[in-house]
């Protein structure tokens, strides 16, 4: 009897590691946020704002905004974020991009970005644009420099509240959806 206890328990064992190895193995997948997502968007965002690199989120705003969104999830839960959100008729602005620092170099950004501009293609936009202080990232994509003073007065209603404003040393690029043939 107690025999059979002990390798009952063993096997008990054996499944727990076999579950815990299959779960910390997870490949990352990249899906649209959902609202139990919020809280870890706000953490991987709120890890750059803190540094003054991007302008920090409130989860209202992240709630009011959930279907911009697409995360990339790996065992340890949210790695990366990027949101589109459409601003004009044939505009939207890819927005809220944040890779956490372990998962860096390793094309999540790439590919949240092609994401954003798939999901903008899809309903029509024509244009997307950034404004960024990593310019460089994007123009690997295809995104041009312009003048900040080129977008839309409509876009600089959430530079207020930036830590930056006015001097604010961010870049603004662009991408035009049609020439790429997306
Ligand atoms: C910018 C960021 C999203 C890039 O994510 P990532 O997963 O590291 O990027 P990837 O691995 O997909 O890199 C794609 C390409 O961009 C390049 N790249 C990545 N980060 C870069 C950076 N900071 N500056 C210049 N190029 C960069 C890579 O070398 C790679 O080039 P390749 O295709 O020629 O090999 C990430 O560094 C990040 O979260 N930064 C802090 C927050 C931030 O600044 N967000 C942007 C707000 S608009």
């Amino acid at each position: 009897m107690r025999v059979r206890q002990r390798v009952g328990a063993q096997l008990e064992i054996a499944g727990a590691l076999a579950a815990v190895l299959e779960w910390s193995a997870m490949e990352p997948t990249l899906r649209r946020a959902r609202t139990g997502d919020a809280v870890e968007i706000q953490r991987l965002i709120k890890a750059y704002a803190d540094r003054g690199q991007m302008l920090a989120r409130s989860l209202s705003e992240i709630y009011d905004n959930l279907r911009d969104f697409f995360v990339v999830e790996d065992a340890a839960g949210l790695l990366g974020c990027a949101a589109c959100h459409v601003t004009w008729e044939d505009l939207a602005e890819v927005k809220c991009m944040a890779v956490r620092a372990d998962r860096q170099g390793q094309g999540w950004g790439r590919k949240l970005l092609e994401a954003c501009i798939e999901d903008a293609a899809s309903i029509g936009v024509n244009r997307a644009f950034v404004l960024t202080y990593v310019p460089e990232f994007f123009e690997r994509r295809g995104f041009q420099r312009i003048e900040k003073s080129d977008l839309p007065q409509k876009i600089w209603s959430e530079c207020v509240r930036c830590v930056h404003f006015p001097d604010c040393g961010e870049i603004a690029l662009t991408f035009d959806l049609q020439d790429a043939g997306q």
